[in-house]
């Protein structure tokens, strides 16, 4: 059924008379069909959707995320899909009418009442396209056709073709299908580490048919502005200076000489701070451009979570001609917040702080650095038409529970869809973004490069309004792995790659980018060392400083992946930099997760379909020293969970691989929580590193990844720890591996001091205290954004009399402090253990753990009764997705705790309560 809408009616208007005579009709509404005659098939379809998507509604095919379907699937891939309208119906009389698609994925060829209408290349477009001669001459009502060609096979083709570019071997990341980088499509899409390979087809995005009255305009993309006066990107601005807030409009249909734009800034109550027209405009026949100052009075900041409330505003826009007649109007939701990448030089002020010299990579918001506090999120399906707003407000409250103030969005997957910018702004999280580029080198053609601009104009412009908008990053691993790689198999060619990669990342994005915002900072590559210099007179103000580096400073940020176990905690493997955006080792789902993806028969640790969803294998580009290629994936699972903790050892098959399934989780918790501890402590060290982002948020189907919640939602171990150790004031221990060296320290990213005691407690594993010779408590002081050592010693001599698997030591910090931007002083606690000998060797005994639940509270209650309960786990069993407050915890006999818990999702009725276990480590090593 066709819907048509007239735009007067579906804006919340300004002015009150009705402005316009367009009809919009959304695609989504009407009844489409997917096939493809090869073979033979023809289905209903949806819009937004993907060729799969709709195979899978129409039982043509099964769950493409069950089993081996990643793989069985294939044929999909290779193959052209159709979508087809219905007969458009409900025409008037217009002067023209226009197709506006707002993503298209990726190569199609589009067809209008049988006629080409044009082909597209670029998933991350937004293209429109005059259709009106080919409606006038129409016989009947018209079919919209887009077919969409195989993106696999047309990505081989453009490789093949003569004169093409090529690179050294190695220096593509290669996962399942070749050739991602000569196409604008996800990256991913083509298979990674963490997921699978399906190159969907289909129109992804919302498209429209828009007809327009001769003095009509649509406005297809819109962009907001919002910075300090003087404000230049990458640079700290004066937090003094008023704002500018400009506003540029991109329209179908031709804009009159003379319009203008009127705006109106309201609170969230909907009362008028400010009202007026813009200044300074500027237009063509297509864009109109100006912009205003707000006084600095007249609005309240934009803070991230945990340092101020997350004020937004509601601005209207309203492009008028020049009898005041209302041609469009705008609504866009902003917040006034700079956030800023400080890059710049060390200061002599920061030099007198203890601060090693070189360059400063942190994140400033409103002129304060913070300590960033998050995870990488990756597409969070493989395909995008599923992913609601539901779902991602489910993860973004497991961030925000999770004590993260940061995600990076990584490259390589798609942009964001303004939804999740909009749940960030309202839930405080800063997302780092980054352009579609990643684990390759790519084409300098001309073509391409026109292509790329084209992309980044639209989704800077799209997006630039969201103060959750925290950086472009250019694209994933370039200068750290692509430029090195070609240095290790090509280092006579190294200068022409380098002369393409800034072509593309500096050269072509840098223009657009700076362009088209004052307010966001720019850096080509995640993970670099930063830039050289900044240099607003320069035709590109970006050099990068590459390898150019000054023995005894510290650059730029660090990413960290070391897959040799045996080195996990030995902190002197950890880099040192001023921002950790990476770092990670995988573990497996639980249980629950592998029975919604594999069958009964195939749940234990080696089945071929487990070891198939490991996407964790050498691949041809990843052949460093930090990116070991020999036994990857479930090898590297089973001989850290071997090396460190105790082997699981249940009777049952099904129990023993949920055990050995828990222990890799453990292992990753631990790991992922000691880089941390030893990012954070760097807040007060020399390298002041501000930021520790690791890899993954979350997961894109169920098998062995880096992630930390589960395809579902549900939390692994990771989540937990992480959660705990992201605590703004927290109490941690250091063991150097070599001298044994043993230090514990409390690290606070707090803006203001914060005073307080430390009591540190020797036991053995029953609970008994051990008389070792270091003071039980002292007081402590830790000031703003730093670190205070509070017991320094060896354990060489502090334990020469004691067997180490029976030495365990329990910190407690309690001090009073003052989150940011508030005036009230509140208690900031935390716990934390040492064990003197790994896991797997300590002499752990059966802690007696108990567990309660009261319906009156809707609390658990959780007590060891007989000795030290490592690991505690509460589990719970499928049909419901929750957390529990805290878990993977630690509890000395006698010693009880209350957990409560969120439910995202229960369809079991509430009777998982009934279900939910409690175990720790110990007893793993029971039958
Ligand atoms: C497959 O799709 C591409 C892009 O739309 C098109 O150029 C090509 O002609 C199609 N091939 C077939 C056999 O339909
Ligand atoms: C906000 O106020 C304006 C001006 O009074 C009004 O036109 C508009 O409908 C209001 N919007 C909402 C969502 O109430
Ligand atoms: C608008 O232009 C005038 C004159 O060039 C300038 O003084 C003013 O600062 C501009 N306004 C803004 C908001 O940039
Ligand atoms: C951290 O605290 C120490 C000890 O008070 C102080 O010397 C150092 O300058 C502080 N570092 C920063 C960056 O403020
Ligand atoms: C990978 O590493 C091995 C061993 O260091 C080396 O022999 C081989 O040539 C490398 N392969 C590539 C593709 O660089
Ligand atoms: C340290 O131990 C004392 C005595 O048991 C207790 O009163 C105090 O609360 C503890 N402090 C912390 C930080 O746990």
């Amino acid at each position: 059924m066709a819907r048509w809408n007239t735009q007067a009616i579906l804006a919340a208007s300004l002015a009150s008379a009705a402005f316009s005579q367009q009809n919009v009709l959304d695609l989504s509404t009407i009844d489409w069909t997917l096939s493809n005659s090869n073979f033979n098939i023809s289905v209903p379809a949806q819009l937004p959707s993907q060729a799969h998507l709709d195979l899978y509604a129409a039982q043509v095919i099964g769950n493409p995320i069950y089993g081996l379907n990643d793989f069985n699937l294939r044929w999909i891939a290779n193959s052209n899909w159709t979508y087809t309208s219905a007969p458009l119906v409900g025409f008037t009389n217009s002067s023209s009418t226009w197709l506006l698609f707002n993503g298209l994925d990726t190569f199609t060829s589009i067809e209008l009442c049988g006629e080409h209408v044009a082909s597209t290349n670029n998933q991350f477009r937004q293209y429109y396209f005059e259709v009106s001669s080919i409606l006038s001459s129409c016989a009947g009502s018209p079919v919209l056709s887009i077919n969409f060609g195989s993106a696999t096979q047309i990505a081989n083709a453009i490789a093949a073709e003569p004169g093409q570019e090529t690179w050294p071997f190695g220096v593509e990341g290669l996962f399942e299908f070749p050739n991602r980088q000569f196409i604008r499509k996800e990256q991913s899409d083509f298979g990674w580490d963490w997921g699978p390979a399906f190159a969907p087809a289909g129109p992804w995005q919302p498209a429209y048919l828009i007809q327009l009255g001769s003095a009509d305009i649509h406005v297809r993309n819109s962009l907001v502005d919002i910075y300090r006066l003087g404000q230049l990107n990458n640079l700290p601005p004066d937090q003094t200076q008023n704002w500018v807030l400009n506003a540029s409009f991109d329209c179908i249909g031709n804009l009159p000489p003379h319009a203008s734009l009127n705006y109106r800034l309201a609170d969230s109550k909907n009362f008028t701070i400010l009202n007026g027209s813009l200044e300074n405009i500027t237009s063509s026949s297509s864009t109109i451009t100006g912009n205003v100052i707000v006084p600095k009075g007249a609005v309240d900041l934009w803070w991230p979570t945990g340092m101020g409330s997350q004020t937004l505003y509601q601005l209207a826009l309203e492009l008028v001609d020049n009898s005041k007649n209302t041609l469009a109007i705008v609504n866009k939701r902003v917040g006034f917040r700079t956030i800023v990448l400080n890059e710049g030089v060390i200061t002599q002020e920061q030099l007198d702080q203890g601060i090693a010299p070189g360059n400063n990579w942190h994140f400033e918001i409103n002129g304060h650095e913070f300590y960033a506090k998050g995870s990488n999120f990756i597409p969070p399906d493989a395909f995008w038409p599923t992913v609601t707003e539901t779902r991602i407000r489910q993860l973004f409250d497991s961030v925000v529970a999770g004590n993260q103030n940061m995600l990076r969005v990584w490259s390589s997957g798609a942009y964001s869809p303004d939804f999740i910018y909009d749940l960030a702004d309202e839930m405080g999280i800063l997302l780092w973004s980054e352009f579609e580029f990643g684990d390759a080198l790519y084409p300098v053609n001309q073509e391409f490069l026109d292509n790329v601009r084209e992309e980044v104009n639209y989704q800077v412009r799209r997006v630039n309004h969201h103060p959750s908008l925290a950086y472009w990053a250019g694209g994933n691993e370039l200068e750290n792995l692509e430029l090195y790689l070609v240095e290790l198999a090509a280092p006579s060619q190294l200068d022409r790659y380098v002369a393409e990669y800034e072509k593309l990342f500096l050269n072509t994005i840098v223009p657009v980018l700076f362009g088209n915002s004052r307010s966001i900072s720019y850096s080509p590559s995640s993970t670099s060392n930063g830039y050289l210099q900044l240099n607003f007179s320069l035709p590109i103000p970006i050099v990068e400083r590459y390898q150019n580096l000054t023995p005894g400073s510290i650059y730029g940020e660090t990413d960290h992946y070391n897959y040799d176990s045996s080195l996990a905690f030995d902190y002197s493997s950890y880099p040192i930099g001023r921002f950790a955006n990476e770092f990670g080792y995988h573990s497996m789902p639980s249980l629950q997760s592998w029975r919604q993806a594999v069958a009964l028969s195939d749940l234990h640790f080696n089945s071929s379909v487990i070891q198939l969803r490991n996407h964790h294998y050498p691949s041809g580009g990843l052949n460093t020293t930090n990116y070991d290629n020999s036994s990857k994936g479930m090898g590297e699972m089973t001989m850290a969970a071997l090396r460190w903790y105790p082997v699981p050892n249940k009777r049952d098959s099904i129990a023993n691989f949920s055990a050995w399934c828990h222990t890799t989780q453990i292992f990753q918790a631990d790991f992922y929580s000691s880089q941390i501890q030893y990012y954070r402590r760097g807040s007060g060290m020399r390298e002041r590193q501000l930021g520790s982002l690791y890899w993954q948020l979350e997961d894109i189907w169920q098998a062995p990844t880096w992630a930390g919640i589960e395809y579902d939602g549900r939390w692994k171990v990771l989540h937990y720890i992480a959660k705990d150790i992201y605590q703004p004031v927290i109490i941690s221990a250091f063991l150097n591996a070599s001298t044994h060296d043993f230090e514990v320290y409390v690290t606070s990213d707090l803006w203001s001091s914060v005073t307080g005691s430390v009591n540190m407690t020797w036991y053995d594993w029953s609970g008994n205290r051990l008389n070792i010779s270091t003071p039980t408590s002292t007081t402590v002081t830790v000031g703003a954004l730093n670190t205070t050592r509070v017991l320094k010693t060896n354990t060489n001599e502090i334990l020469s009399e004691y067997d180490l698997a029976d030495v365990m030591l329990v910190m407690d910090v309690s001090v009073q402090g003052q989150l940011p931007n508030s005036n009230t002083t509140q208690p900031f606690t935390h716990k934390n253990w040492f064990h003197a000998a790994p896991l797997s060797q300590a002499h752990l005994v059966d802690p007696g753990l108990e567990l309660d639940y009261s319906k009156t509270s809707s609390k658990f209650t959780v007590k060891a009764t007989k000795g030290v309960a490592a690991w505690v786990w509460l589990d719970y069993p499928t049909g419901a997705v929750l957390n529990f407050d805290a878990n993977s915890f630690w509890l000395l006999p006698g010693e009880e705790r209350e957990v409560g818990f969120t439910v995202k999702s229960d369809t079991t009725n509430g009777k998982w309560i009934s279900g939910v276990t409690v175990e720790s480590l110990w007893d793993n090593t029971q039958p």
